[in-house]
């Protein structure tokens, strides 16, 4: 027998545990932990990033037009879990936890060195959806370790220790 389930928040799984970072105007760097998100076109390649309207990296990402997605492995679960629990609003997270950064080739936004991939996008429209604002980037550019782009210019997922962070 089946019955009604009460909880309909995040109801499909899986969601990807990506960092997804920004710059403000003024040339402020922040990232955020990030849950909502997928690909949302193939032919153009899009992705799809939801960021409530409260978080810090709101407005930078609303004012500039551009994000990088960062793929996250195990080994960057404690930068993880401070940079999806502390805001940029009270502090220079990147720095606090040392993190190294690099420019985008295409957008001006900071790329997450730390992490092995690392996909720049400009926000091509947004949809606010409730609680969160869909944001559709056009991917623009992707870096990744050379050992993890397979012959066909791909990405080798199986290469990839993605994180698993709930
Ligand atoms: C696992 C996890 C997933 C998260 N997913 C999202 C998300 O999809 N959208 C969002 O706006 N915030 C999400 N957050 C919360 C933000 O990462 C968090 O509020 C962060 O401190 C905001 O940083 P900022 O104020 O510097 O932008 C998530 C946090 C965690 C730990």
């Amino acid at each position: 027998m089946k019955k009604q389930v009460t909880d309909f928040k995040s109801c499909l799984k899986t969601m990807p545990d990506i960092l997804v970072s920004c710059r403000s105007k003024d040339g402020q760097d922040n990232a955020l932990a990030v849950a909502y998100a997928c690909n949302c076109s193939y032919d153009p390649p899009m992705v799809m990033v939801g960021i409530v309207p409260s978080r810090y990296s709101y407005h930078m990402i609303k004012e500039t037009g551009v994000f990088v997605v960062n793929l996250v492995t195990e080994a960057l679960r404690k930068e993880y879990a401070y940079l999806g629990s502390h805001s940029g609003r009270d502090e220079d997270k990147l720095k606090a936890l040392d993190m190294k950064i690099g420019e985008g080739k295409k957008v001006n936004a900071p790329l997450l060195l730390d992490c092995p991939v690392n996909i720049e996008c400009t926000v091509v429209d947004s949809i606010k959806t409730g609680s969160h604002e869909m944001f559709v980037g056009k991917v623009a550019y992707i870096h990744a370790h050379e050992e993890l782009i397979q012959e066909n210019g791909r990405l080798d997922f199986s290469k990839i220790n993605i994180i698993k962070f709930r």
